[in-house]
């Protein structure tokens, strides 16, 4: 049985005490008929401590991790800091870091490696550009980034990992996937777990789908088969909406 998964990234939002009350408005929300659904957020570095401990009904994810083990290595955040804060995942390879931060298949390779071994399980972000869309390159581009930074894992670290497909012009763009392309993509990236780790892995990947994924179109888009939930941004700053999208299976 896949895991439904809604995580919220929160990107560079929210002080502290703005955290802590959109946490608390959402635990007032989230109701008991949620939880077959596993929600995480993915929150500051700051605020993982404070909120890893709050309640069971989420869990908590950094959304990076420094490719470094420890030392001289200023203002970065190591996968033993991360995991002594009681977060249980880290987002890694969000196109965001790929765009702004120099983040590659192969860096991610040593950040992947750290955070499973320090029982961090990680939500790795894959996506293609509209220009890769429009030429035809998608799924190749996604399959090398899967590929690059994820196959040389055991079949055991890869229960520790989670999918999120997010096509980069649908981040933040109010422009989504349509359901179709989102299956499309969901389907070709299982397809590519089966050929590498055989049929159970497949079977128990959960991928989730990000890119401007709101309570209107939530829905639909969880409805696909190969769509286990969302990475979602703008929307999960909202307890209202981003309540919604974890009852929207
Ligand atoms: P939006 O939901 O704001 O498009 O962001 C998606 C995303 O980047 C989640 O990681």
């Amino acid at each position: 049985m896949r895991k439904k998964i809604i995580a919220g990234n929160w990107k560079m939002n929210k002080n502290l005490n703005e955290g802590a009350d959109l946490v608390n408005e959402l635990l007032e929300i989230i109701t008991s008929s949620s939880m077959d659904v596993e929600v995480i957020l993915g929150v500051p570095f700051t605020h993982l401590y404070m909120l890893a401990s709050i309640s069971d009904k989420f869990s908590v994810s950094a959304q990076n991790c420094s490719s470094q083990v420890s030392g001289a290595f200023t203002g970065e955040i190591s996968a033993n800091m991360i995991q002594s804060t009681g977060a249980k995942y880290v987002i890694l390879g969000h196109s965001e870091r790929r765009a702004y931060h120099q983040e590659n298949n192969a860096n991610l390779v040593k950040k992947v490696d750290l955070c499973l071994s320090h029982n961090l399980k990680v939500i790795y972000c894959c996506g293609e550009l509209l220009s890769e869309r429009n030429s035809g390159n998608h799924f190749e581009t996604v399959k090398s980034q899967i590929e690059e930074a994820l196959f040389h894992l055991n079949p055991e670290q890869i229960s520790n990992i989670v999918i999120a497909y997010e096509p980069v012009w649908a981040i933040g763009t109010g422009v989504t996937a349509s359901s179709d392309q989102a299956q499309e993509m969901h389907a070709y990236i299982r397809s590519i777990f089966k050929d590498k780790y055989g049929l159970n892995i497949g079977k128990y990947l959960s991928i989730l789908y990000g890119g401007s994924c709101n309570p209107s179109n939530a829905h639909e888009i969880f409805s696909k088969e190969d769509v286990d939930g969302g990475l979602i941004g703008g929307a999960s700053l909202n307890a209202n909406d981003f309540s919604q999208i974890i009852n929207a299976f």
